[in-house]
């Protein structure tokens, strides 16, 4: 396939942009990503954050492991003034890997140490930390829960590609048992017992995870779902209002509540076995899954339930939001254009440009209707050092109060501090967006049952767990 990022200055890329007659802005300028934005009572130094990026790399008990440590100081000392933590388990049961992170009860003391080690690596490199905020992200992995799916409802196309067992390809079918009302009652309760947790811990803020259709993300779509949790829009909306109810009667009142939402779910993909690029799996119209999918027209956005969930999120105290959308598992392009696809995808059915437009303008047209709550946006690493030119464009135009970077991030984690030092981002140390850590968070064939997931093209620490992973792949094929 072509190499889709082929630009050499940022007039060839505005070349680009114009003759696929996007709509995406770039400033010669750097001046207001570096400008501090208000978040509820507290003033982040710069308006450049990172993302949640999961390392896969707890020990089994769901307790940060050496190569957390090391990824979130390196976070840390980069000169991102918001660091948005990975997403952690809220019991050992809705983990999506043996080593994602779990919080609970007995390892808040290394979670605190975390967001200390994190803060002490700030200040080591900047003097202070007061402008600095760091985050933990709260998630049940639902569907794409490790140890067997947790369904909120059945979609046909999407249960297609669930799996029970993978490792023996068995995947669920139309009889496999959906989440409880009741199970969903009490697990209201565990997301408020760990926000406890998490401002124990002393993180500044909580994310409720809410996106890439994992059991929160999945709700809001639930509109096949019978009971009070499914069906019309208040019902799909049940668990996160009384989540946040019940966190907000048990936290600091100036603990800043955030949450990751996905703004457009989009319609699951599959490879075509012969081209290899991903094509929309057949589906009736009108579309009757998901969320702020256009139900006439499912490859478009329709943000009026959006909408309507951000109000709800505002008047439950919710300071901060990050806009994503699509899903890891099914239709992966949508979430974080790439120019390789990762080993479980496709190849791209659009120019990665496209899934950067959609991006900026969903968030865009999301700021623009809630101008005075600030929301993160997304997919700004595929743009390379060019990023922080389409950033200062959409802040400065009210499309985005935040831009953050994720994969860009592990790659790059001191970006912010180069942009400070030499007025731009240097072009060997840019993701490239060649899904190599997708390929580590989906390499399961070790001890452990997960190999550690990081930057393999700019980090050689993860180029040598990505070449042992390889190895052992190759072994295990050659003793079958
Ligand atoms: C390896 C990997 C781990 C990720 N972990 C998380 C996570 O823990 N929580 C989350 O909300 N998103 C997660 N994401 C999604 C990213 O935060 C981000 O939305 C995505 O990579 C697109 O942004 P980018 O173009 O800046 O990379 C992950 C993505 C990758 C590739």
């Amino acid at each position: 396939m072509p190499k889709h990022f082929t630009y050499k200055s940022l007039d060839d890329l505005r070349a680009d942009v114009a003759a696929r007659g996007l709509n995406i802005q770039f400033e010669d300028t750097i001046d207001r990503v570096l400008q501090p934005v208000q978040i509820g009572h507290r003033k982040i130094g710069n308006a450049l954050g990172i993302q949640p990026m999961e390392g896969c790399d707890g020990d089994l008990d769901g307790t940060p492991g050496p190569l957390t440590y090391r990824r979130w100081e390196r976070f840390g000392r980069g000169g991102s003034k918001l660091i948005w933590g990975e997403a952690t388990a809220v019991d050992k049961d809705a983990r999506a890997n043996p080593r994602q992170l779990f919080l609970h009860e007995k390892n808040v003391k290394q979670f605190e140490d975390l967001a200390k080690k994190t803060r002490a690596g700030h200040r080591d490199v900047f003097g202070n930390d007061d402008d600095l905020l760091v985050g933990l992200q709260i998630t049940h992995s639902g569907r794409y829960s490790f140890k067997k799916p947790y369904l909120v409802y059945h979609h046909p196309q999407v249960d297609q590609r669930t799996y029970v067992d993978k490792s023996n390809g068995i995947l669920i079918d139309d009889d496999y048992p959906v989440v409880t009302d009741d199970y969903l009652e009490k697990l209201e309760d565990r997301f408020a017992a760990i926000a406890v947790l998490v401002e124990q811990a002393g993180f500044d803020f909580i994310d409720l995870k809410q996106c890439h259709t994992y059991l929160l993300s999945e709700l809001l779509g639930a509109r096949v779902r019978e009971g009070k949790y499914g069906g019309s829009f208040e019902n799909r909306t049940r668990f996160i209002r009384n989540v946040l109810e019940k966190i907000n009667a048990k936290v600091r009142k100036d603990f800043i509540i955030a949450s990751r939402i996905n703004a457009y779910d989009g319609i699951p993909y599959r490879k075509n076995p012969v081209s290899g690029i991903g094509e929309p799996m057949p589906c009736d119209l009108p579309y009757k899954y998901s969320f702020g999918v256009d139900k006439h027209d499912p490859l478009r956005e329709d943000l009026t339930e959006v909408k309507q969930l951000l109000q709800i999120l505002i008047d439950n105290n919710v300071k901060l939001v990050n806009v994503s959308m699509g899903s890891p598992y099914y239709n992966m392009h949508v979430g974080r254009p790439y120019e390789k696809p990762p080993v479980d995808g496709y190849e791209s059915p659009e120019h990665p440009l496209e899934g950067v437009e959609r991006q900026f303008r969903i968030a865009g047209e999301l700021q623009q209707a809630f101008p005075k709550l600030p929301l993160v946006g997304t997919g700004y690493s595929w743009l390379q050092k060019f990023l922080v030119n389409a950033a200062e464009s959409n802040i400065k135009n009210g499309r985005i109060s935040i831009a953050s970077t994720g994969r860009g991030a592990i790659a790059y984690p001191d970006f912010v501090k180069d942009l400070q030092k030499h007025g731009e981002m240097k072009r060997s140390k840019v993701c490239i967006a060649v899904s190599h850590c997708t390929n580590l968070m989906r390499s399961k064939h070790n001890e452990l049952g997960q190999f550690e997931s990081g930057c393999v093209p700019r980090d050689p620490v993860y180029a040598k767990i990505f070449k042992e992973s390889l190895k052992k792949q190759k072994k295990q094929k050659v003793d079958q």
